[in-house]
């Protein structure tokens, strides 16, 4: 059966969240690929800049964090006097575990001149070692105020790098990391795409691989996506990014047509998510995620660096 916020069963769930959210006075932020009915009841969606902005000026108590450990580790170095909840602590990032902290040390202290780039998809220590932090929205950005003579080292995701290297012009080097889900998609899909739907646009993610951008008419964050559509007056659109993304995208457009670029691109992790966890999470006040003081103090410099800079 199909689990909506409106079915009878989810109703009750969702009275009960909100109200043990007014009892903790909490604030609940859902990334976009998040299922539906969770992002439904969320104060507030988005990709992982904007959440990060969230949680960063929340005057909340506590934070429950509907998406991945990063983004709750994220969550917590910016907010440590806050209880930061993420409801199934099992929510990984396989991404983000392609850059284990000793390897990125050792390719660090191989290039000591380099300038050390690492995307929010990464663990807290890999932003404890790194200069500057990074969303999908903004590294072109970050990476533009980084002096054209200085070779910059980009962790983890190497379609992100080439996606920035090339925007910003600069020498980056990338580690050989991406994400499962955004790596499926190939160029054939969206070839089949596009004969199936010769008039719609494509929007893809960069963490897509490069051929697959090359065929783009827009490439951004899963934000950037959703505001792209919204604004342009193109009546579809082929979209190259995890499957949640659909919720906003047809709840914002109800005029407009959307179609996946692939049906298997569903992050595993950002479903395991559901109401009842969210409930027993604002209930029991856990699991929570706490990020050792030294290492968020380090790490913590990275992130302000990039909310400063975008
Ligand atoms: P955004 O910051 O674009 O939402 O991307 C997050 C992410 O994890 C992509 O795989």
């Amino acid at each position: 059966m199909n689990n909506t916020t409106s079915s009878p069963s989810n109703k009750n769930l969702v009275k009960e969240i909100l109200s043990w959210k007014k009892k903790r006075e909490a604030v609940i932020l859902a990334h976009v690929y998040q299922p539906g009915e969770i992002q439904d009841i969320a104060d507030f969606t988005g990709d992982s800049l904007f959440l990060s902005q969230q949680a960063a000026k929340t005057k909340a108590k506590v934070i429950v964090f509907c998406g991945v450990q990063f983004m709750a580790e994220t969550a917590s170095i910016l907010s440590p006097e806050k209880i930061v909840l993420l409801p199934e602590i099992k929510a990984g990032c396989p991404l983000a575990d392609m850059a284990p902290a000793e390897k990125v040390k050792s390719k660090i202290k191989e290039l000591p001149k380099a300038v050390v780039i690492s995307y929010v998809n990464s663990s807290a220590v890999v932003k404890s070692l790194s200069d500057y932090c990074c969303t999908s929205a903004n590294a072109v950005q970050i990476a533009r105020s980084i002096p054209t003579e200085k070779e910059i080292l980009f962790f983890p995701d190497m379609n992100l790098a080439d996606f920035t290297a090339k925007k910003s012009k600069r020498k980056i080097i990338p580690w050989p990391g991406f994400c499962p889900t955004h790596y499926l998609l190939t160029r054939d899909d969206i070839i089949k795409a596009k004969e199936l739907h010769p008039q719609a646009l494509l929007l893809v993610h960069p963490e897509c691989r490069p051929e697959v951008c090359n065929l783009a008419d827009y490439i951004g964050s899963t934000r950037g996506i959703i505001k792209f559509a919204s604004n342009n007056p193109a009546k579809e659109y082929i979209i190259g990014t995890e499957m949640g993304i659909f919720h906003p995208l047809k709840k914002n457009n109800p005029d407009k047509d959307f179609f996946p670029a692939s049906e298997n691109m569903i992050c595993q992790n950002m479903k395991l998510i559901t109401l009842e966890k969210v409930l027993h999470s604002l209930k029991k006040l856990e699991p929570q995620v706490i990020v050792p003081e030294d290492i968020r103090k380090k790490s913590l410099k990275a992130l302000n660096r990039m909310i400063e800079i975008s």
